[in-house]
């Protein structure tokens, strides 16, 4: 039996059962068997969620990126590492071998330490879906700096505070970026930002669009000529199993974004594991995952997990309308794509469109359909099935976070029987737990509960950047000694396990979570605005839309209200970025608060989803007449 391929059932389930009977020598053997250390652990695991204070493989030392690449240029140097399928249809893929990125990494690094970047210093990224993403979070990683990408489509505002939390000193952004047909300024987005971080001494810039930018004498330098005069040997820092290898931000339910930090040793021993059996990858596969590399989806499963197992991993910098809704179906077909990973927003809209769009190509090298972010709904999962998968790859509907590092529930294809709608069972050394309000254990099938997990895995977020406080509020307070995920989940009569939706002020929209109170924020920003609530309500495409409740100073016309809503938008635009934006917004005259002056969301949440028979008690609030009034307004 391998533990580290699962093949069968019967397999998975005798795997399983050894990783909670005895998770450490379970992970032991794993990370001895598969994975390059300069130096051995002294303890696999210590743990205590109280503090929380996790450690994995403690005493080893390794470089993950000589995992991800020098380990495999003896037998694969002349693999495919990266296909970069461009933006533009017209312009050629490029095949990036492994010596190829390992030379670019090499030098990138050298150019990093030229620029004074050192162990442990945090560099941000900021930068299109194009090679060299790639390469700059590699080359972090070789010389021990943290990364910390930020998605390029977060505004100025939003990529200054994420710069400044975390006190980086570099930014690498390129000059634009492509997205279908339209060209963003992203070096003048950057230029802003920077106004506000007096911490940051150089930017490196990568020349993409070559639209006109502007270079600050002394701090911004063009990468591609520092690239050319750099040494192609670049020796690798070799770094602790507990050292962060990056940093990276999610929404909460309040205050400041998040910045998640992971470490090396058990973070790459997740992903590559999971990485294997979840898309049961064979050598000579063609993976591709839709993701962007500014989210968790791409750091795990684009770049450390793939090229840990020395797979060849496709990176798309556009979208999937351009030049029209076939373009993944035409790129699928063109790179022969074996496992596709997507996301719900995604084959939803992609199910509206005509099937003669998928029909002209050749989908047969298919083997896995993959789906993260968000629930996906039965008719979409049908159509992904149907159309897509032509009812013979399995879906493998993948539950994770920013903070797992790594899926934690989902079927093993052509070993677990999928259903529709359903993550189905925890991967070898995940230990889900159901739990009432109260916090005790839901045991048994057919239960419905909040989802936490009792065990630690090696690719838990081990603290949010400068405030283990607040990381320790977050995920380990609301239930002792338990991970709280902040997701409800349905367990069934043959325990798979089904995500329901967050049960806190996280709203998942199009596959990103979106946390209520910096939107609010924003919007109270506007001088006509007292206050504003944000729910999430369905969206046929998005999963969940945001839905604002404002209060205004003075009550206008509608001529009025169209401009304050419009002005809404944009200064969330400026604020967070595009994403975040509202798709309904109604002005009211009060909130519905409790008599300590909470906002009661549910209430809220109930009008927006046109669930108005069934509000609950509204007796004990402060201003129950205010809930009519909001319930007459809804349009
Ligand atoms: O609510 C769950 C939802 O996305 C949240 C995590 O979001 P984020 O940290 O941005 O990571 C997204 C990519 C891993 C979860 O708490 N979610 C993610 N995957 C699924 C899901 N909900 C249902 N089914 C999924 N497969």
């Amino acid at each position: 039996m391998s533990s580290y391929h699962i093949k069968h059932l019967e397999e998975y389930f005798q795997v399983y059962r050894k990783s909670i009977t005895d998770p450490e020598s379970f992970w032991e053997e794993i990370a001895e068997e598969h994975f390059l250390w300069r130096k051995r652990w002294d303890k696999v695991l210590e743990w205590d969620f109280s503090k929380p204070d996790i450690k994995w493989f403690q005493g080893a030392k390794l470089n993950i990126s000589e995992n991800c690449l020098d380990r495999h240029l003896r037998t694969k140097g002349e693999k495919t590492a990266i296909i970069f399928e461009p933006n533009d249809p017209e312009e050629e893929a490029r095949h990036i071998t492994y010596n190829e990125l390992h030379d670019r990494v090499c030098r990138f690094g050298n150019v990093l330490k030229k620029q004074g970047i050192e162990r442990g210093d945090r560099v941000c990224i900021y930068m299109p879906m194009i090679p060299d993403l790639a390469v700059a979070l590699l080359a972090c990683a070789r010389i021990g700096a943290v990364h910390s990408v930020v998605f390029a489509g977060f505004s100025a505002i939003a990529l200054a505070t994420r710069i400044n939390d975390s006190d980086c000193k570099m930014v690498i952004t390129s000059d634009g970026s492509y997205r279908g047909a339209k060209t963003l300024d992203l070096k003048a987005i950057v230029d802003d930002s920077l106004e506000d971080c007096p911490g940051v001494k150089t930017v490196l810039v990568a020349k993409r669009t070559h639209n006109e930018v502007s270079m600050k004498e002394g701090r911004d330098f063009w990468l591609q000529p520092l690239l050319d005069d750099a040494n192609q040997s670049c020796s690798m820092e070799i770094m602790d199993a507990e050292d962060p290898l990056f940093i990276l931000y999610t929404s909460g339910s309040t205050g400041m974004p998040k910045g998640m930090v992971h470490t090396s040793g058990g973070y790459m021993v997740y992903t590559a594991y999971t990485f294997k059996n979840i898309f049961q990858y064979c050598d000579e596969d063609v993976y591709w995952c839709t993701a962007d590399i500014g989210w968790i989806t791409g750091h795990s499963y684009i770049l450390y997990g793939p090229l840990a197992n020395g797979a060849t991993t496709l990176m798309f910098e556009g979208v999937p309308n351009y030049p029209d809704y076939g373009r993944f179906w035409k790129i699928v077909e063109k790179h022969k794509v074996n496992q596709f990973y997507t996301a719900p927003t995604v084959i939803r809209s992609l199910a509206k469109q005509n099937l003669d769009y998928i029909e002209k190509y050749d989908l047969s090298s298919l083997k896995v359909l993959g789906s993260v972010g968000e629930p996906i709904n039965e008719e979409a999962w049908h159509w992904y099935n149907d159309n897509i998968g032509k009812k013979k790859s399995p879906i493998v509907d993948t539950w994770w976070q920013t903070e797992t590092g790594g899926i934690m529930i989902s079927p093993i294809p052509f070993t677990t029987p999928t259903k529709p709608t359903y993550a189905t069972l925890p991967l070898p050394g995940i230990q889900p737990v159901l739990l009432d309000k109260e916090g005790d254990e839901i045991t048994g099938n057919q239960v419905n509960g909040n989802l936490c997990i009792k065990f630690p895995w090696p690719s838990i977020a081990r603290t949010i950047w400068g405030n283990h406080e607040r990381f320790r509020d977050t995920y380990f307070s609301a239930f002792k000694n338990q991970y709280f995920t902040g997701d409800g989940a349905f367990r069934d009569e043959v325990g798979y396990y089904r995500i329901i939706g967050r049960v806190d002020d996280v709203i998942i929209v199009s596959g990103h979570n979106m946390g209520t109170a910096p939107i609010e924020d924003a919007i109270n920003e506007h001088p006509a605005v007292v206050e504003s609530a944000i729910v999430g309500f369905p969206h046929d495409i998005k999963g969940n839309a945001l839905y604002g409740f404002v209060i205004l100073k003075e009550t206008g016309e509608s001529r009025v209200h169209d401009n304050v809503r419009k002005e809404i938008n944009q200064i969330i635009t400026e604020h967070i970025g595009p994403i975040a934006k509202l798709d309904k917004i109604q002005f009211t005259s009060g909130l519905p608060k409790t008599r300590s002056g909470k906002i009661m969301r549910r209430i809220l949440r109930k009008i927006a989803n046109h669930e108005m028979d069934d509000m609950g008690d509204t007796s004990t609030l402060l201003n129950p007449e205010v809930v009519q009034e909001i319930i007459d307004n809804v349009k």
